[in-house]
């Protein structure tokens, strides 16, 4: 599959860049005569480094671009991570829910597609910086109003999302799915 190919071989080219300078850096502490501390000792990272970032490789060069592994590609993405959390919100005015579990149900829900933007926007799947980021701002904007109704429970806000929502999927789609059609 082609799309697949140019992902993977993105990820190997990331890779390579992430782990050169801890080849080179290795290499030269051996060079060294043996009286540095050998480089795996120093910290991998500084402390900063934000919480949700992958873990870079030991002794990986401070600031390095961490290396994304990809678990779907983008049709398995839509179809089983965005296609089912955005349904919750579509299909959210056939039920409202009764108990907290269900509230939390739903909380859970509406953050994982919030999220599921961000993982769009991720390099390299995002397919440019401009039109692909506005599209996918959208559902991160109508996910983050979903996530943020669900945590209050304001249920008639969460049925009024329907529009926005359905516009988020359908402008992307216009701009970057195959043989897509916006309906009249
Ligand atoms: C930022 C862009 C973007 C957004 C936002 C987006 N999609 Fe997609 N979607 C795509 C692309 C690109 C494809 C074509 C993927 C392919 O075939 O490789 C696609 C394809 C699909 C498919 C067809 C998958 C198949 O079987 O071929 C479904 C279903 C889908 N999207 C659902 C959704 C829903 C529902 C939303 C909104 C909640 C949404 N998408 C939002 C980019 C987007």
């Amino acid at each position: 599959m082609r799309t697949l190919t140019l992902v993977l071989s993105a990820a190997a080219l990331v890779a390579i860049q992430v782990l050169t300078p801890t080849v080179a850096a290795q290499g030269s502490s051996t060079a060294g005569g043996g009286t540095q501390a050998p480089v795996a000792q120093t910290p991998a990272a500084p402390a900063q480094t934000t919480p949700t970032a992958p873990a870079a490789p030991a002794g990986a060069a401070p600031g390095a671009t961490p290396v994304m592994l990809f678990a779907a590609t983008m049709k398995g993405l839509m179809v089983d991570l965005i296609f089912p959390t955005s349904n919750a919100l579509f299909y959210v005015s056939r039920e409202e829910p009764k108990n907290g579990v269900e509230w939390a149900q739903l909380e859970l829900t509406f953050l994982t597609l919030a999220e599921s933007a961000n993982v769009l926007m991720a390099a390299p799947r995002a397919r440019d910086q401009g039109q692909w980021m506005d599209d996918a701002r959208l559902l991160l904007n109508v996910g983050v109003k979903a996530y943020r109704n669900a945590k209050a429970k304001n249920y008639n806000a969460l049925v009024e999302l329907n529009d926005e929502l359905y516009e988020s999927c359908q402008s992307c789609h216009v701009h970057y799915r195959p043989g897509y059609r916006r309906r009249p």
